[in-house]
């Protein structure tokens, strides 16, 4: 089956391509001088080192601007990802129809499932109107992703990386991608091992309808849920591995916990819980401040208390035992404290995991 993609006019590409330049930009040599300027200040915390470099770094105020801005730049505006998606939105619609009509068993949508305030009351990540409410948002995702991942790097690295790294330390049967959006880290593990029994699990009918396209593209045998993952209408000790990739920060930690006991009920006795995510910032009250900083101006309003809760103590307090932080890309052991400032801006990126007990 050929790929479906959006039309993407020459004007918008000009456009996108040059907004993609500035954050390389932005990233890079904005970046150092503020790390510079941070290092030059003397702060006990976060928040005074932010007010001395709002004062005194005008880089760090161009900074701030642009990582706020090229947000808006790549979503609004004339040739902004949400105008011309929408601009298309029955053509992206009958794709996403006709994907449905094809192996239909494969996607459960549940059009009534009650959303959580705190999905529908932020816009995620400056996405005007978030990334469930309608199917133009899954595209203008899909596309946002690939193209601006935070690294600005591979934006697939990551998802090969723990889909290999999983399957070949856990040689799981069934695994569940909880907030699987259209589907990056799922098919990854389908693609790993196409005997494992793979279900996305998402609350946006959108994404879930796009990632149900995208498997159908590939040729992959997996199912999509609708549901909240704080609450899997899946039966318990059902699967072998639970996953998540970028959710934790979307969640107040409350949900968060709630999540990670989800996970506890749902796993198989000795099967792992492994969640990707930026549990830590590097670079001492710098970093802080950097990272609290990206929360406030990326509309990011649960970064802050997962920056501050200790990843392994949650997943102990959840019931999980042989808890273990290990750095993405690499899987060597990570702290969640500690460590210098990257030499470009990036998240630090860890996956915790743990095992429920056998
Ligand atoms: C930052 S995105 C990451 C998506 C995907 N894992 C990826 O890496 O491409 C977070 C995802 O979690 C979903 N999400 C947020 N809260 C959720 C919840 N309580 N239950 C299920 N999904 C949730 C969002 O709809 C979104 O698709």
């Amino acid at each position: 089956m050929s790929s479906f993609t959006p039309n993407l006019p020459w004007g918008a590409q000009v456009h996108q391509s040059y907004v993609q330049g500035l954050k390389l930009h932005w990233k890079n040599a904005v970046y150092a001088q503020v790390a510079a300027d941070a290092a030059r200040q003397p702060a006990a915390d976060a928040v005074a080192l932010e007010q001395a470099l709002r004062r005194d770094s005008p880089a760090y105020r161009l900074y701030g601007w642009l990582e706020r801005h090229l947000q808006q730049f790549k979503y609004l505006g004339r040739h902004g990802m949400l105008p011309v998606m929408l601009g298309q939105q029955s053509t992206l619609t009958q794709a996403l129809d006709a994907a449905a009509l094809e192996q239909p068993q494969r996607l459960q949508l549940d059009a009534g499932l009650p959303l959580p305030d705190y999905y529908t009351k932020s816009d995620f990540h400056q996405h005007p109107g978030g990334v469930w409410s309608d199917d133009a948002d899954a595209f203008v995702y899909e596309w946002a992703a690939n193209a601006f991942s935070f690294s600005m790097q591979d934006a697939d690295r990551p998802y090969t990386w723990l889909a290999r790294y999983l399957a070949e330390r856990f040689a799981p049967a069934s695994v569940l991608d909880l907030g699987c959006g259209f589907g990056k880290l799922a098919i990854a593990l389908k693609r790993q091992d196409s005997r494992m029994q793979v279900t996305g699990v998402d609350l946006a009918a959108p994404l879930l309808r796009l990632a149900h396209l995208r498997s159908l593209e590939a040729g992959l045998d997996i199912r999509w849920l609708q549901a909240n993952a704080e609450a899997v209408p899946l039966p318990a000790a059902s699967v072998d591995g639970v996953a998540s990739y970028w959710l934790f920060h979307e969640l107040p930690v409350p949900a968060m916990h709630q999540v990670m006991c989800e996970a506890l009920r749902l796993l198989r006795p000795g099967g792992f819980f492994a969640s990707f995510d930026m549990y830590t910032a590097p670079g001492g009250v710098a970093g802080e401040c950097l990272h609290l900083g990206h929360a406030a101006r990326n509309n990011e309003p649960y970064l802050p208390g997962l920056i501050a809760t200790d990843p392994r103590e949650a997943m102990q307090a959840a019931g999980f035992t042989e808890v273990e932080l290990v750095q993405a890309l690499t899987g060597a052991p990570a702290a969640h404290d500690g460590g210098a400032l990257a030499a470009t801006r990036t998240h630090t990126f860890t996956v915790v995991i743990g095992r429920k007990p056998a």
